[in-house]
């Protein structure tokens, strides 16, 4: 967030920290108005919000070579259906791991910009940071070089996307496997 308040671009964090959150139950009420069926806790307040922004950031301590299990059960929730809202957006996902399963948790959290037609916002290396501590993810100087220029390209995505009409996107055809 500091090195793109110094393109202008303001931020907000929500964190998940401790709350509880319930898991996609696909019932698909989102898909008639884009809301979650379950109001009962952080996961349409956390959409409202992302729906609101021009970029997101999505990031993630590593859990068995994963994201989070709590983000992942909102993430699901919040991208199973936009009704087409996160179109354009960039997005880029982070995440933080002691040693090692740092690509499969970034190639999952890219699974969920890249089927909402959101553009991922690329940097040096594969978005992550290594260390258990704060004091050792600060010790790893390209982890966190890799952050600041994946800041950079999305301070520079942000204002020329600004400048171009948006694509149009056709109504979504769904075709289940096989016919
Ligand atoms: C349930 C669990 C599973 C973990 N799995 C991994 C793992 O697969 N690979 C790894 O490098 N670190 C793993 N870790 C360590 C965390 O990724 C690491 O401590 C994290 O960066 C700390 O972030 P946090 O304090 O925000 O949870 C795991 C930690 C927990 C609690």
């Amino acid at each position: 967030s500091e090195e793109l308040a110094k393109y202008d671009i303001d931020t907000e964090k929500i964190w998940i920290r401790n709350r509880q959150v319930r898991g996609c139950v696909a019932c698909e009420k989102c898909l008639e108005d884009g809301l979650c069926n379950f109001t009962d806790d952080c996961t349409n307040d956390i959409k409202k919000a992302l729906l609101e922004c021009d970029g997101i950031i999505v990031g993630s301590p590593v859990y068995f070579a994963g994201p989070n299990g709590a983000l992942c059960a909102i993430l699901d929730r919040v991208f199973y259906h936009d009704l087409g809202k996160f179109a354009n957006k960039p997005g880029a996902g982070i995440v933080s791991c002691r040693r090692s399963g740092s690509t499969a948790s970034f190639d999952r959290l890219n699974k969920y910009f890249t089927i909402r037609n959101m553009p991922i916002v690329p940097s040096q290396y594969w978005n992550a940071v290594h260390g258990n501590t704060p004091e050792e993810v600060r010790q790893d100087k390209e982890g966190v070089q890799t952050m600041r220029t994946l800041a950079r390209n999305m301070a520079w995505m942000l204002n020329a996307f600004d400048k171009v009409e948006k694509p149009e996107h056709e109504k979504e055809v769904r075709t289940n496997f096989i016919r």
